[in-house]
């Protein structure tokens, strides 16, 4: 990217910051199909996000989501509060999908600066929750929204996980789909927060209302008090109606509560957490399958067709895991921070793992450029912390230099078995725990042409 365009990409994140309406469009956009300049715009983004509340509203098709949400919108807007909503539609090659509810909805909210609807297709997806739905979220935040409604389909799975997405999940049904809750029980509704039995001005409604306290073990209690607990929150039920708008105020008095809930509790630091782990997963595991994938062989697949080798090894080698090859190189050093200041100023290598394995009298330190992923062959400084450690002893024989050279390996026990019975045995009799939660073994260089191997299992 030229420097023009990252200085556009600068200014394109300012006016979304100072609360541009046609920028936030844009950038959404960007981020969306992570088109060119969006890893600015999401580091930039990044700082002004986690301080909006985010709900998320699930439930099968046919409850009425999309007029509850409009209601929600419409009275949180009376309240001055910005916000955004993000609908998750399944993309159809075929109809384009996720367009016709966006054009319903801007012609709704079309003149007002303070909402901003988008919808995200689940191109992309891990599940069916579009994987980019994070980076969406920072932009609106960064945008300045208080409040961000993440509305899905209803397919089951997106659910599930868009309890991992938003602070207070909202789960709406209806009356008619009252059938529907005990199959419902196992899943989604497990996520809910909140349950909104939405359209209940019908005949249905007091059966519908049974079957929902029986399915979620509440018999004989108030509905509006659930008694399922989850970490200490009642789940709430709702009898709503909101073509006609009411149980409105009991619905935003419920999420409130729930907010309130999160803040006084601990629990949203904690759901707060886990959301940050689920965006880092969801871009490692896009990006690592991304880059597996693109190096895929010509080569590799006619080996295939001629069965010289599996799918299940040659997935292992190309997502990082590949059997045997190079995990680290070892060497000994009299001091690790005199080598370090070398590795980084030198190299640029950053230290990633530091550990005293105190059985092998060594204290070890982790070296990889940065960046670099788990599949990477690292360097193990080596400092002995005893005279008596093999370590000390390599020093004093030969000075610092080159220890040993790591291979990975799936399977230790049967390695060290093969190895025995070849009259190449390990010096170890059985594994032994190394660093990083590894077990290790060692094989004497006499065996190995000089050098003293590792392996890692
Ligand atoms: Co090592």
């Amino acid at each position: 990217m030229g420097t023009g365009a990252a200085a556009a990409d600068a200014a394109l994140a300012a006016k979304v910051v100072r609360g541009d309406h046609a920028a936030v469009g844009r950038a959404l956009s960007i981020v969306i199909d992570e088109s060119e300049g969006y890893e600015d715009l999401a580091r930039a983004f990044f700082v002004h996000s986690g301080r909006s509340h985010k709900v998320g509203i699930c439930g099968p098709p046919g409850s009425g989501k999309s007029t509850l949400i409009n209601r929600l919108v419409a009275h949180y807007r009376k309240a001055g509060e910005k916000i955004g909503v993000l609908a998750v539609d399944p993309t159809s090659p075929w109809t384009g999908g996720a367009f016709l509810g966006d054009r319903l909805r801007v012609q709704q909210h079309a003149m007002d600066p303070g909402v901003f609807f988008r919808s995200l297709g689940s191109r992309g997806t891990i599940g069916g929750l579009t994987s980019t739905i994070f980076g969406a979220i920072h932009v609106l935040e960064a945008w300045g929204c208080d409040r961000i409604l993440l509305e899905t389909v209803g397919t089951g799975q997106d659910e599930v996980e868009i309890s991992r997405v938003a602070d207070s999940v909202l789960y709406v049904t209806t009356p008619s789909l009252g059938d529907e809750i005990q199959a419902m029980k196992a899943g989604a509704m497990e996520a809910a927060d909140v349950l909104v039995l939405n359209k209940s001005d019908l005949a249905e409604r007091d059966k519908a209302l049974a079957a929902l306290q029986e399915a979620m073990g509440l018999g004989g209690r108030d509905p509006r008090l659930g008694g399922r607990e989850t970490a200490g929150w009642p789940v709430r039920v709702i009898a709503s109606s909101a073509a006609k708008g009411e149980g409105l105020a009991e619905l935003v008095q419920a999420i409130d509560d729930h907010r309130a809930w999160l803040a006084g509790s601990g629990a949203g630091q904690a759901r707060a957490k886990d959301q940050l782990r689920v965006e880092l997963s969801w871009l490692v595991s896009r990006r690592a399958a991304r880059r597996a994938v693109d190096s895929i062989s010509d080569a590799q697949v006619s080996d295939l067709l001629a069965r010289r080798t599996d799918p299940v090894t040659l997935g292992a080698r190309l997502t990082g895991g590949a059997h045997r090859s190079v995990d680290h190189v070892g060497v000994a050093v009299e001091s690790i921070g005199a080598a370090m200041a070398f590795y980084r100023e030198a190299l640029g290598l950053e230290a990633v793992h530091e550990e005293t394995v105190a059985v092998q009298r060594v204290r070890v330190l982790f070296l990889a450029p940065p960046g670099a992923g788990p599949g990477g062959c690292q360097v193990e400084l080596l400092e002995p912390t005893g005279p008596d450690s093999a370590v000390a002893k390599f020093l004093a024989g030969r000075g610092p230099g080159l220890h040993h050279v790591a291979f990975r390996t799936q399977d230790i026990a049967s390695d060290m078995a093969r190895l025995a019975t070849r009259g190449t045995p390990p010096l170890d009799g059985a594994p032994r725990a190394g660093s990083r939660g590894h077990h290790v073994c060692f094989l004497h260089p006499r065996h190995a042409h000089g050098v003293l191997v590792e392996l890692v299992g």
